[in-house]
């Protein structure tokens, strides 16, 4: 047996997850909003990237209080993003090319808008009732429970109506779907079997680790250490419903299941993905997402910036857990984060391209499924609104009033957010020079970041040596080369502060990756002789002169 079918050979380990803020790609209607037809419309330049899978942040009914995470029909087409028409059209489109389409499934909560809550709020009686966590205000104020998005940190909320409190780990207009309520299991079973009979190839899920809850609501137990996002991933039943679902949904059809793995750590994720567990195919973790930030602050950077070695013992922690069994993802940004280009590279001028291709060559080289957020494919960078009214996010918006209400610094805040906001992620897609970047001709729902007279896919495509250019470029690589995807993995030069190293194993074939983080000269003794190495890639216009790898330089040898 060789070494790929002991692993267990899929099609989701192979595949390239591109990931499309949908709001954000393009605008067809004129609106300043992204939408279904203007994704359909770009199918060319998505398939010309040679990625396998697009990944669509959700596109349901939704009044938008977080983006389309606050859905108020699971079964319907935002109306700023199109119709069912135009989805079912994006579809067959999508899969006329040998693309697949991978959709967001909110179900930890869903919008106060939803006709179940509205019934819900209605009388205590109500048949939606148990549908949602309701607490009588006549037994008090029940036990704190953070949440996300709330000004006070606050996720219960009273309600007049019923003198009740309700919660919500998110804002006060995504209440809590209540789990432990089998007719709520079998709403949302029922709501993806709706997508997977329309053809889709799986869903990504969104907060997954938090849907089953101890519903007599007691005080944080004392194992957690005030740590609320490790006990909300820890509920009681949450693995029998993962089964459940798997069993009533997953396992009956040939789909790709990813969670958002918030609070699984390498100890707990082979509860998830291991196959005889009959639940889930991969995790994304967030470990990696919680360096280079000061602690005990909301993401305001480090000025050190991040530890490369401790960023290298994450990932090589997480290729081991997943080295026998299971299977990893690898991703450095998403809708919730910056631009992975200022995050972990560096958006100056003269190191915007090369960093940006350094960090690409990484996630392209793992051994985990690569999740790659659009635009990073151009380098885009972080957008660094200058005040609280350019945001469009709940999160910055929210916690700044939270900042305030406590009589924190703004200006810290605001300087902080520059770094780290989700909406630094969230800019139009960058297509060319013309006005709005081409992602729009109406007022863009939020800004596009200036650079776009530079930083855009139309002069990209004409270069070369453009990050897009280098991006299909190592795309093609890891498609060509096996051992990129199932390859063994091991560690060079582990204490080296600078350059990131390691070696791809599978059979005879051995492949090298040399990564230099920092704009500086940089080496690493890979205790390899290169003499003979093949030089297949690397990020610079001219070949290297020497072993010392260049500022931001990445290659990649077969040795
Ligand atoms: C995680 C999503 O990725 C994020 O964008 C959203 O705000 C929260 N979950 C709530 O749904």
């Amino acid at each position: 047996m060789s070494e790929k079918e002991s692993i267990g050979r899929k099609w989701w380990k192979e595949a390239i997850v591109y990931q499309i803020y949908p709001r954000s790609f393009k605008d067809s209607n004129g609106d300043g909003i992204g939408d279904l037809n203007g994704i359909t419309s770009e199918l060319d330049y998505i398939q010309s990237l040679g990625i396998d899978v697009i990944w669509l942040n959700p596109i349901f009914s939704s009044p938008n209080d977080d983006n389309g995470y606050d859905i108020s029909d699971y079964k319907n087409i935002m109306t700023d993003f199109g119709t069912m028409e135009d989805f079912d059209r994006m579809l067959a489109s999508m899969h006329e090319r040998g693309l697949k389409v991978v959709l967001d499934l909110v179900a930890n909560h869903c919008s106060d808008e939803h006709p179940w809550f509205k019934q819900s709020m209605r009388s205590r009686d109500n048949p939606y009732r148990n549908y949602f966590h309701w607490w009588p205000a006549e037994n008090g104020k029940p036990a704190h429970r953070w949440s996300f998005f709330d000004v006070n940190a606050d996720a219960w909320k009273y309600d007049a109506t019923t003198n009740s409190y309700y919660l919500h780990y998110f804002s006060q207009k995504q209440p809590d779907l209540n789990w432990e309520n089998p007719k709520v299991r079998k709403e949302i079973y029922d709501v993806m079997h709706f997508w997977f009979a329309k053809g889709i190839d799986g869903f990504r899920m969104d907060v997954i680790t938090f849907i089953s809850k101890d519903t007599s609501f007691p005080e944080l137990p004392g194992k957690y250490q005030g740590d609320f996002i490790s006990y909300y991933s820890d509920g009681p039943h949450l693995h029998e419903y993962l089964r459940e679902m798997n069993e009533e949904v997953l396992s009956k059809y040939d789909v790709l299941s990813v969670a958002e793995g918030i609070g699984i750590t390498g100890e707990t994720a082979h509860d998830f993905v291991d196959e005889e567990r009959h639940e889930l195919n991969m995790l994304y973790h967030f470990e990696g997402m919680g360096l280079g930030y000061l602690p005990n602050t909301f993401k305001y950077p480090d000025p050190q910036g991040f530890d490369l070695v401790a960023f290298k013992d994450i990932y090589s922690k997480w290729d081991h857990v997943f080295a026998d069994k299971g299977w990893g993802t690898i991703y450095l940004g998403n809708h919730d984060q910056p631009r992975m280009v200022s995050r972990w590279g560096n958006d100056s001028p003269a190191c915007r391209e090369l960093s940006s291709k350094m960090l690409t060559t990484f996630l392209m080289t793992m051994r985990a499924t690569p999740f790659y957020y659009y635009g990073d494919e151009l380098g885009m960078a972080n957008i660094r609104f200058n005040k609280i009214g350019d945001y469009r996010d709940i999160e910055s918006i929210n916690m700044y009033q939270l900042v305030k209400n406590s009589g924190g610094d703004l200006s810290a805040f605001i300087e902080a957010q520059k770094f780290s906001a989700r909406d630094n992620g969230r800019t139009p897609f960058q297509w060319n020079d013309s006005a709005n970047a081409g992602f729009t001709n109406a007022a863009p729902w939020l800004a596009v970041n200036p650079d776009f007279k530079t930083v855009n896919a139309a002069a990209q495509e004409k270069d070369d040596n453009s990050v897009l250019n280098y991006f299909r470029a190592v795309v093609k690589l890891r498609k060509e080369n096996e051992v990129l995807v199932y390859g063994k993995y091991t560690l060079i030069d582990r204490d080296n502060p600078d350059v990131y190293a390691y070696l791809r194993e599978s059979g005879r074939k051995k492949m090298l990756v040399m990564l230099n983080f920092r704009n500086k000269t940089a080496s690493t003794n890979a205790g390899l002789d290169l003499t003979n190495g093949k030089l297949l890639l690397h990020n610079y216009d001219t070949a290297p002169a020497s072993d010392a790898l260049r500022p931001y330089e990445a290659r990649v040898y077969e040795v």
